[in-house]
């Protein structure tokens, strides 16, 4: 296994953790041993052909993009199967949403500006600024208030009749405030009905119910590894009225917005991914909660000068819990508790290879200091009880080392 040499000497000096709890589900996460099977034949005992091509295993290729494009859709209320198309990434679905309405010349017909909320993830930032610059359009990001909502009553100054798309998500990736988002839609629509609504959905699928329908968006993006699937797969929800230019070019197959072979053994782990998270759903969801409010409230009130980033619990989705210890650096507190076997990850500017820090802590009204502070920890149905008493007793511990040695200075 190859580590980082800092943390490779500490390791070295500490020893390998006795204990290991994986907390960092929002960058990746674990695949289970009962996704693992679904996606193995795929590689050699069947359907490991070209689902374009007229032969069995070609056929039964295309069979498992149909199974999974027909369960995500039952999951999310979209009325056709054909509405679905499966990306390698949550970022391409993203970006084949904002770059492929965008590209399509009937549609910049449409109006001269995109809206973004501040807190999106940056596989949406990034394309519409993108998309933006290369056709001069005008994008507007609209603030949120401290626990991440973007204001219905504020969002109806942004759009107007020259707006051709929004892009809100529907659950914040790091501090997982759920946005209202049919209130968005609606004051959207009602400003201009010819609006293009998007929603990344990546932390909101398998967490809160879901109905395209009900909601009215027009574009929804998913992704495998946000829900234990493989990493390498993604998903956009396309209303049928709404047509897009493909941005990549290249040998289209099933998929008709983006070229390249699917890729069907991951797709069947997305399925087998899907088929766990959506069997007992709110039993689930309940049972996570409680893991989150046990960690959430035992952190609050175990260890000092500690700020919840994100919704106290209204409004929060059941899985998330991010803080901010003041006086540490995110980045070595992340370190010190890896080497107790917690794993995390920090909305640090100092973290490894992302300079600057949160964007969306700032949104949020986070003092820089302060988002150098965070740790984001993202519970799933795996964990156990004790994985977060574990936590509870390691984390106070490893706060009150940092302080007690650092002459703390933001870096
Ligand atoms: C809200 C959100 N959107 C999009 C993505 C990108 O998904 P992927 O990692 O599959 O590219 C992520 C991933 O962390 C995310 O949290």
């Amino acid at each position: 296994m190859r580590v980082s040499s800092k943390v490779k000497e500490l390791l070295k000096e500490h020893g390998w953790p006795a204990r290991e709890v994986y907390f960092d589900l929002e960058n990746s996460n674990w695949v289970p041993r009962e996704v693992v099977e679904a996606i193995l034949p795929f590689f050699n005992e069947r359907g490991y052909g070209h689902p374009s091509v007229t032969h069995k295993p070609g056929w039964e290729a295309l069979e498992e993009v149909y199974l999974t494009k027909e369960l995500v859709a039952k999951t999310i209320g979209a009325a056709d199967l054909d509405e679905i198309s499966f990306t390698h990434s949550g970022t391409e679905a993203n970006n084949l949403a904002i770059l492929g309405f965008i590209a399509k010349k009937d549609n910049r017909r449409r109006g001269g500006k995109i809206v973004v909320s501040a807190v999106e993830h940056l596989s949406v930032i990034f394309p519409a600024e993108y998309a933006s610059q290369l056709f001069g359009l005008k994008m507007q990001r609209v603030p949120v208030d401290e626990y991440g909502f973007v204001d219905p009553e504020l969002f109806k100054y942004y759009v107007d009749r020259d707006t051709l798309l929004v892009s809100i998500q529907l659950v914040n990736h790091e501090v997982g405030s759920i946005q209202k988002l049919k209130e968005l839609v609606d004051v959207a629509k009602s400003a201009n009905p010819n609006v293009v609504f998007h929603t990344d959905a990546a932390d909101a699928y398998s967490w809160i119910p879901i109905d395209v329908e009900r909601l009215h968006v027009d574009m929804m993006t998913i992704s495998s590894h946000k829900i234990h699937g493989p990493r390498g797969v993604g998903a956009l929800y396309v209303r049928n009225e709404v047509l897009l230019e493909p941005p990549l070019k290249g040998q289209l197959s099933v998929e008709k917005l983006w070229p390249g072979v699917e890729n069907v053994p991951l797709i069947a782990g997305f399925r087998k991914a899907i088929e766990i998270s959506f069997k007992g759903f709110e039993h689930r969801v309940s049972y996570v909660k409680a893991l989150r409010d046990k960690l959430m409230n035992g952190i609050v009130s175990g260890i000092p000068e500690v700020l919840v980033n994100g919704p106290l619990n209204k409004g929060r989705v059941a899985n998330n819990v991010n803080v901010s210890f003041l006086r540490i650096e995110g980045e070595a507190l992340t370190v010190e508790l890896s080497l107790h076997g917690i794993y995390v990850s920090s909305g640090s500017a100092c973290s490894s290879r992302i300079l600057e820090p949160s964007h969306v802590l700032l949104a949020i009204g986070r003092k820089r200091e302060e988002a150098h502070g965070s740790i984001l920890f993202k519970l799933s149905q795996y964990h156990r009880e004790s994985d977060v008493d574990y936590a509870l007793e390691t984390i106070p511990k490893a706060v009150e080392r940092l302080r007690a040695i650092s002459s703390w200075k933001s870096c």
